[in-house]
């Protein structure tokens, strides 16, 4: 693996993603020295800045992140490495100009391609790169990042990959979920694979369920022409939600190398049953927030928000029921959920375990109603917290719920955001963190008929208040009682 100097291009410089993660991401990689000497962003924009402009607006990006300030010794560093490329990615000539510059000299041959742009525009970045040669790894690699969503369904992801495989070979193509550039996420796998006394327990022998929750309470942050055509089953479960399902459920993989990972990964996806159009109602729900309150302070309903159709039926909550049909895991269901403007931010992984028989206790007071939980939280509570039954102190013979907890950081440890570690990946060439093309299209597999079947029922829609944890309607997903959604690391039945 290389850790030479590189060139990071970035289409959409300007736009939302570089300014609160690209910039402030490279600015760490940084001040941290993993940056080898001599690299060099260059961001394209329409906007007509020079080099001092674009080096003070990079400046505001990072002070409005950083709130611990900005170091000037590293910011002056950091500077001379930024770069201006003024020009409209439709248009030719800001390619021919872009090819023009990489040549000159002043940039490293190694050249990372970030596409911070709109889905719509990934094909005419692609071919008009490649029809000026500037995929060509004659003196130094060429790699492209793309952001999700990857394709809108999987018809439209096929397309868009039969596009890009015109310009690019795979292994120059990575394709970005950032979740997976977490610390939280990736100690899934060392909590799985590193931690002996887990593996005989992982399986339907042991494991009643398991649920994924990613809940925020923020809205839609003015993305209203993107969110509304996505939607919460698109925007998070078809990538990042199913991306942490398969960390949970994939198999040992023989090396953490790429395609050992990738191949696993993408053998959980390929085991999920099908859900059949006429079971979609059984296997998933949506709904809409209404207006609420949330910390205190009220919010309006989605369709107050701008650049909502008053008649939208997007769901901003979704909520899905899968099972994985292998060995490890028949008949386990796997329940995943997402939401925007709800009670609290909140992503947790609950595995809950089978209650125990409990003839030992005949005709004591133990009446184990509660099940061991293993609860990995991956946001903002950084912790892995495996609950069990202990005695309580006293004559009779009693229980109460006590845990064991895993922080994942000390206090003095620092944070490191997902896309540091996932720009630093591009950079040494390690794909592993990235999306391979059939994971990708599985997904879509996945998720696709519960996307055709909402699409044509645009009567109704669910509704929830905001700031709450959703309808409780979406409780119908549950296969037996006494399973309940889990919210919160911290015990409650909700
Ligand atoms: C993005 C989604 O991919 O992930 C957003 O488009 C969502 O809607 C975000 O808010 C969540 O990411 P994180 O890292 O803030 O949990």
């Amino acid at each position: 693996m290389s850790t030479e100097p590189c060139t990071y291009v970035i289409f959409g410089a300007t736009g939302n993603l570089s300014r609160i993660k690209l910039m402030p991401a490279l600015y760490h990689l940084d001040a941290e020295k993993r940056l080898p000497e001599g690299t060099r962003i260059l961001g394209i924009g329409r906007r007509d800045w020079d080099q001092a402009r674009w080096q003070a607006e990079v400046k505001a990006m990072i002070q409005a992140k950083a709130s611990e300030g900005i170091d000037e010794a590293v910011f002056q560093r950091f500077s001379a490495r930024l770069y201006f490329h003024k020009g409209d990615i439709r248009q030719e000539a800001c390619y021919a100009e872009l090819a023009e510059r990489l040549d000159s000299g002043q940039f490293p041959r190694n050249v990372a391609f970030y596409l911070a742009v709109s889905p719509a525009d990934f094909g005419i970045v692609m071919e008009q790169l490649s029809h000026h040669r500037l995929f060509d790894e004659e003196d130094g690699w060429r790699r492209a990042i793309i952001e999700k969503p990857f394709g809108y369904d999987l018809d439209s992801a096929q397309s868009l990959q039969r596009r890009i495989s015109h310009y690019l070979h795979e292994e120059q193509i990575y394709r970005i979920d950032h979740y997976l550039g977490k610390g939280t996420v990736q100690n899934v796998l060392v909590f799985r694979f590193a931690n002996v006394l887990l593996e005989p327990l992982w399986n339907r022998n042991y494991i009643d369920h398991v649920q994924i929750t990613h809940a925020e309470d923020i809205g839609i942050n003015g993305r209203g022409d993107y969110y509304n055509a996505a939607g919460a089953l698109r925007d998070m479960i078809q990538s990042h939600l199913l991306q942490l399902l398969t960390l949970v459920a994939m198999e040992p993989p023989a090396s953490m190398e790429a395609e050992a990972l990738r191949d696993e990964k993408v053998k959980v996806l390929k085991s999920i049953r099908p859900i059949p159009k006429e079971a979609v109602h059984a296997h998933a729900f949506r709904a809409q927030y209404a207006k609420g309150s949330i910390n205190g302070e009220k919010v309006a309903a989605y369709l107050q928000e701008e650049h909502i159709p008053p008649d939208s039926v997007t769901e901003t909550y979704a909520a899905m029921k899968l099972y994985i049909d292998n060995w490890r895991w028949r008949g386990v269901p796997f329940y995943l959920r997402t939401g925007k403007r709800m009670a609290k931010a909140q992503s947790v992984i609950s595995i809950c375990f089978r209650h125990p028989p409990l003839q030992f206790f005949r005709g004591t007071e133990v009446s184990c109603k509660n099940p061991n939980w293993i609860l990995l939280g991956i946001q903002p509570e950084e912790r892995i917290r495996i609950e069990m039954a202990i005695k309580e102190p006293g004559l009779e013979m009693r229980t109460r719920m006590s845990s064991l907890d895993a922080g994942f950081r000390q206090e003095y440890e620092t944070n490191h955001d997902a896309y540091e570690d996932l720009l630093l990946d591009v950079l040494i060439g390690d794909r592993s963190l990235f999306l391979r093309f059939d994971e990708v299209e599985y997904a879509w597999r996945i998720i696709d008929p519960i996307l055709q079947t909402w699409a044509i029922e645009r009567d109704y829609i669910a509704t929830y208040p905001a700031g709450s944890w959703g309808p409780p309607e979406s409780r119908r997903l549950f296969d037996k009682e006494g399973q309940f959604w889990r919210s919160s690391l911290t015990p409650e039945c909700n």
